[in-house]
């Protein structure tokens, strides 16, 4: 469904993808792991398609989004929900006006196709009775319900997570969690996740990918990557200071 073949980008002067290749399979749950500041999100902004690389494809159902028109993008947009770092709604907009911003953007629904879908993807996220608020009256965790509704209204095929649990105490995480694992069910969705929480890439993936530096140093099942070895995986695991992962602060 997804397949992001070789791809190099060079930011800031800076070279942050070295070469990445990776597939993900229709009905998957793809989770990246890594530390601070190794790519990920640039990763998952390339799998949007609000960046383009240097070098290497991006292929996503049968179609290279680095080369595709905008208005082929536009279409295969409708078939992607994104979830930002940090949620990223509109403070000046209401929850309503939020999770019905992609229905107005994407679709052309009537406004009270726009209320029932609306309604349906808040009660789907476990919310009710918030839509005349806006993000500040609402908590860390209800934010992150908000973000996933206006991710899954348009209902699409590929969820995109890029952190979705961080700033969140544990058993909120826990909870965000298995929201997201209830909405691939219950939408029969592809996922691709990005975090630095091994417990929720553990409770949410079928595969896991960890890059560093730029580079997918580890790649497998998340049971294999759960018994690996592997010095990276190890380290990141028990968040020792011991390792092949040095943290760099610029
Ligand atoms: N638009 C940009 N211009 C210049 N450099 C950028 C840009 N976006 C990201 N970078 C750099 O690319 C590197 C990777 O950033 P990225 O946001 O992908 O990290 P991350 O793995 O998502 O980290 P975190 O876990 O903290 O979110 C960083 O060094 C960052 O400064
Ligand atoms: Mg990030």
């Amino acid at each position: 469904m997804i397949k992001v073949d070789s791809i190099r980008k060079r930011l800031g002067g800076k070279e942050v993808l070295k070469g990445i290749s990776l597939e993900v399979k229709e009905g998957e749950a793809f989770v990246i792991i890594g530390p601070s500041g190794c790519g990920k999100s640039v990763l998952l902004k390339h799998m949007i398609g609000l960046m383009k690389p240097d070098e290497g494809r991006i292929v996503i159902n049968g179609l290279d989004i680095t080369k595709a028109s905008h208005e082929e993008l536009l279409e295969i947009r409708k078939s992607m929900g994104v979830v930002f770092q940090g949620g990223a709604l509109f403070d000046s907009l209401t929850v309503f006006e939020n999770v019905a911003f992609p229905l107005r953007k994407l679709l052309k629904l009537s406004e009270e196709e726009i209320r029932q879908r609306v309604e349906l993807a808040l009660e789907r996220v476990g919310l009710q009775g918030v839509e005349n608020l806006y993000p500040e009256e609402l908590s860390g965790g209800m934010r992150k319900r908000v973000a996933f509704a206006r991710a899954v209204v348009a209902m699409p095929k590929v969820l995109f997570l890029d952190e979705p649990t961080t700033g969140l105490d544990p058993v909120t995480s826990a909870t965000i969690d298995e929201l997201i694992v209830n909405l691939k069910k219950g939408l029969s969705l592809t996922l691709v996740m990005v975090t630095h929480d091994m417990r929720s890439a553990f409770r949410v993936a079928d595969k896991i990918a960890m890059l560093y530096e730029g580079v997918i140093v580890v790649q497998g099942d998340a049971k294999e990557i759960r018994e690996s070895n592997n010095p990276f995986i190890r380290q990141f695991m028990e968040g020792s200071l011991e390792g092949p992962i040095c943290v760099k602060l610029a």
